[in-house]
């Protein structure tokens, strides 16, 4: 498939699909504490996403099972809530991807449950880093590789690893698009960047081996070594002049 272009109408869409999950983001992680549950949260963004008129896009996607993806600790991303409870010093990705008019926002952070290890810390700053280190690395004209690149730069800089078998993806009126985002690419490789490109940067990064495995539910991912783990990611636009975050 190739990769679309979406026009002036359609950005304005992804607009508004992309301000609706960075909201329900935002209210959602305000309310993370020790003691709840992750269906808890599940809760949360199925009553935030519904009261701004959107639809969690997650839930029955191939069948999984909720609204939101929950990933705590050693688990790398699309965590299933549950019964699990939340502690002092976890860390938890929440990933909310909506569906608004007809397109999609798609945006992860992590929460810092009480007080966190400096280990913990790290990796979850390290994360934000190289999302961020990514997004400044999309520009038209540019190449789809110089993304995972700068990304690949950030973690090891610090000392992290990058998570090779699961990448971002083009965004639209579906949640997952052609292209295949990866976040260890190569500078000047792969796909070339053209203005109206949407796509999700969404670095998972790892405190050890960034090798995973999947548990048995056929959905949640967890690092082989079982170290912790941190995502954070945004839905972009590639812009004439450079590169907006819809998700923001
Ligand atoms: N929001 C996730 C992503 O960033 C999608 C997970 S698919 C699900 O791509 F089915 F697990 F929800
Ligand atoms: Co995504
Ligand atoms: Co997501």
């Amino acid at each position: 498939m190739g990769i679309e272009l979406l026009g002036p109408g359609e950005q304005e869409r992804m607009r508004a699909a992309g301000r609706c999950a960075a909201e329900t983001l935002a209210a959602v992680t305000a309310r993370v504490r020790a003691g709840m549950t992750t269906a808890a949260i599940d809760r949360l963004v199925r009553a935030d996403t519904a009261a701004r008129g959107g639809v969690p896009a997650q839930l029955g996607y191939q069948g999984f099972p909720a609204a939101v993806c929950t990933s705590v600790n050693e688990v790398v991303c699309h965590g299933i809530p549950g019964r699990r409870m939340l502690r002092d010093g976890d860390i938890v990705n929440v990933d909310v991807t909506t569906r608004l008019g007809g397109y999609h926002g798609d945006t992860s952070r992590m929460v810092c449950v009480g007080a966190v290890s400096a280990e913990a810390r790290h990796v979850v700053d390290v994360a934000e880093r190289c999302l961020a280190a990514g997004i400044a690395a999309v520009r038209p004209g540019g190449r789809l590789g110089d993304v995972g690149a700068a990304i690949v730069d950030v973690a090891h800089a610090h000392g992290c690893g990058v998570v090779r078998d699961y990448g971002g993806h083009g965004i639209g009126r579906s949640m997952h698009m052609d292209p295949h985002v990866s976040h260890v690419g190569g500078a000047g490789k792969g796909v070339r960047l053209r203005p109206g490109m949407a796509f999700t940067i969404e670095p998972m990064i790892t405190l050890g081996s960034p090798r995973t495995r999947l548990l048995d539910d056929g959905w949640t991912v967890v690092t082989a070594d079982g170290r912790w783990t941190a995502q954070a990611e945004h839905t972009v636009l590639v812009t004439p002049e450079g590169v907006e975050v819809l998700t923001g």
